[in-house]
């Protein structure tokens, strides 16, 4: 089976990728390096020891996406591509809307012209709102808080109309929790430029000595230590979620919803201490006001993911820190 992977590049497209090859697809990577890198082409290429096609090719052009398909038969298709950061998605809603909506109504344009209608759709936990209670239940009211938010809901809706009106469509719309961790070989992981957005990157810019101190957005939440509780996902875990979606679509009927998380709540402080006995390293913070539109506990019920797809996370928190500082601390 060759499956298409847009965003084949990035942090859970590539660790997706390797777990692709290994099981013994066939797989072609799309991807604009908007935010990644070709360097981590190479990396796939050389854990896996398979060769593939890769397009530098942005969803918008529908051209450039269409010679995706000319030139290969495709089966199915993973959709990582997408813009991604809760903030910037506040200050620049049009090119958030423009990217994500317009640009996946182009893929699946294409798909239906060439009558490929497997589908594995990377959502979010974000779709939860905050109006739920954790642990969170795929059946729960679904709203959004920020404009990036907005547009996975909106995507998985487009996605649940088209298998309405369309029988023939098999959809799997994974909601990832918190991902975090990096491949055991330490060649590929999560390090975005700049100031990251995100606990894990922030606390490993801070361990490497990048950044002076984290701050903790609040700790008087009404959780055990009163700060923010998460539920943080191995990301090769995560990656084989897709595997497992990816084997279930041909029973599923019309457009399913799964969580992929650990079912398991942790605080940030848990995250900062977990990450000090990984990495042998101090991080230095401060508590800070809480940052406006987080919650204060989101953990996934994982029963569904259990039952349905056959899949459970394996990566303790431990684990998750232990690949992070493997390989941040070879980064540049
Ligand atoms: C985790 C916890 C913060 C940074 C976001 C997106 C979600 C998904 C995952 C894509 C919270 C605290 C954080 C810092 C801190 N992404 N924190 N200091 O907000 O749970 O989820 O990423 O799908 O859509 O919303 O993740 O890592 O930003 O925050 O104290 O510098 O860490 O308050 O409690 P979040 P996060």
């Amino acid at each position: 089976m060759k499956v298409l992977v847009t965003g084949g590049a990035g942090y859970i497209g590539s660790h997706t990728c390797i777990e692709l090859l290994k099981s013994g697809y066939e797989i072609v990577i799309m991807d604009n390096y908007s935010n990644s890198s070709p360097d981590v082409i190479s990396v796939i290429e050389k854990l896996s020891g398979k060769a593939f096609p890769v397009y530098e090719c942005d969803m918008l052009d529908y051209d450039g996406f269409g010679k995706i398909f000319k030139e290969n038969k495709i089966d199915a298709v993973i959709h990582f591509a997408g813009l991604k950061a809760v903030g910037e998605s506040v200050s620049k809603p049009l090119e958030y809307y423009n990217n994500n909506l317009t640009g996946t109504i182009k893929l699946l344009r294409l798909m239906k012209h060439r009558n490929v209608k497997k589908l594995v759709f990377s959502s979010s936990a974000t779709v939860y709102g905050m109006n739920n209670t954790a642990p969170f239940r795929e059946d729960m009211p679904l709203s959004t808080t920020n404009p990036y938010g907005t547009t996975k809901l909106m995507i998985e809706t487009i996605l649940k109309d088209l298998c309405f009106a369309e029988k023939d469509w098999k959809v799997a719309l994974l909601r990832y929790f918190n991902p975090i961790g990096a491949h055991p070989s330490g060649l590929i992981g999560e390090n975005p430029n700049g100031i990251p957005n995100n606990l894990m990157p922030y606390i490993m810019k801070v361990a490497v000595g990048k950044l002076p101190c984290l701050s903790i957005y609040g700790d008087d939440y009404p959780t055990p230590d009163g700060t923010g509780v998460r539920d943080y996902i191995h990301v090769c875990d995560l990656a084989a979620g897709h595997i497992k979606a990816l084997e279930k679509l041909d029973r599923i009927q019309g457009a399913e919803a799964y969580n992929l998380g650990t079912g398991k709540g942790s605080s940030v402080l848990e995250v900062v201490h977990a990450f000090e006995k990984a990495s042998g390293k101090k991080v230095n913070y401060k508590i800070a006001p809480r940052r406006p539109g987080d919650i204060a506990e989101c953990y996934a019920d994982v029963s569904k993911a259990k039952t349905e797809l056959g899949w459970e996370a394996k990566y303790s928190l431990d684990d998750m820190c232990r690949d992070n500082w493997n390989f941040i601390k070879n980064q540049k």
